[in-house]
């Protein structure tokens, strides 16, 4: 189990998110929902460390996730990622391997074997010698879903991974969580989507700046927590949605 207690990461002293605390159990895809600049992105970076903390605690089994880092894949938003970096498919989901061998080491034959059956999974495998630049936002999804099963990992961020990709991707996407979720994996998905991907995730977290809401879908989409969160306006959308 994950626990993440008290946490708060603040900008230039303004808060972003403050007295965070929940939970994330193994085999269960929970999914961080929230208005842009509600502070998803950087909770996810505040858990893995990788902006400074105010405060909190992020522990995963019970001792500090800041040490076992290797146990995490995090697919970051599109917009951080580089994409005129001149770096073929292969090379990116070799990289998932590097938590296990460092960089300057020969990738031995089986984590060939791995980074080529995590290729074929998410169907980019003939893509493998071309540069991401030249992919579509789909493939170049895949790409990065491909390096977090190279890695092997046991808990899995993915920020906002539906942004900008087509149908095909998305429904590989969706399998692909489902088989993590099955093998007891820990998944947490920011997601700004509100249509079908809110259903595949067992458990939803509703933040701005603060948890709202964390329930099920069911009991985080209340009219009185949507508009809280987003005012007006998302309340008749989300009634269309769930009526
Ligand atoms: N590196 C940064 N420096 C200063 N402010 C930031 C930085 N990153 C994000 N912020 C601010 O923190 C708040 C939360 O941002 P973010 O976590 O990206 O929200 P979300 O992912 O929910 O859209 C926003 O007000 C944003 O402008
Ligand atoms: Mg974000």
């Amino acid at each position: 189990m994950l626990e993440v207690q008290h946490l708060a990461v603040n900008y230039q002293g303004i808060s972003a998110v403050e007295d965070v605390s929940f939970c994330l159990e193994p085999g269960q895809i929970v999914g961080v929902i929230g208005p842009n600049g509600a502070g998803k992105s950087t909770l996810v970076k505040g858990i893995l460390g990788l902006v400074p903390t105010a405060s909190g605690k992020v522990r995963y089994r019970a001792r500090s996730l800041k040490q076992q880092l290797h146990s995490v894949a995090y697919v970051p938003q599109r917009s951080a990622i580089d994409w005129d970096y001149p770096i073929t498919v292969e090379r990116v989901v070799l990289m998932g391997r590097t938590v296990h061998t460092g960089w300057l080491r020969e990738h031995s034959r089986q984590a060939k074997e791995v980074v080529a059956a995590a290729m074929e999974r998410v169907g980019i495998y003939d893509l493998r010698r071309r540069v991401i630049g030249e992919l579509s936002g789909g493939q170049q999804q895949r790409v990065f879903l491909a390096r977090t099963l190279a890695q092997e990992a046991e808990l899995f961020f993915f920020d906002e991974p539906f942004v900008g990709v087509d149908k095909k991707t998305e429904s590989i996407m969706f399998e692909v969580f489902e088989e993590l979720k099955d093998q007891g994996k820990i998944l947490l998905l920011i997601t700004h989507d509100l249509g079908g991907t809110l259903t595949q995730c067992d458990r939803l977290l509703l933040l701005n700046r603060k948890i709202i809401a964390n329930g099920s879908l069911r009991e985080v989409f209340t009219a009185e927590n949507i508009q809280r969160t987003y005012g007006d306006g998302l309340l008749l959308l989300s009634k269309q949605f769930f009526a």
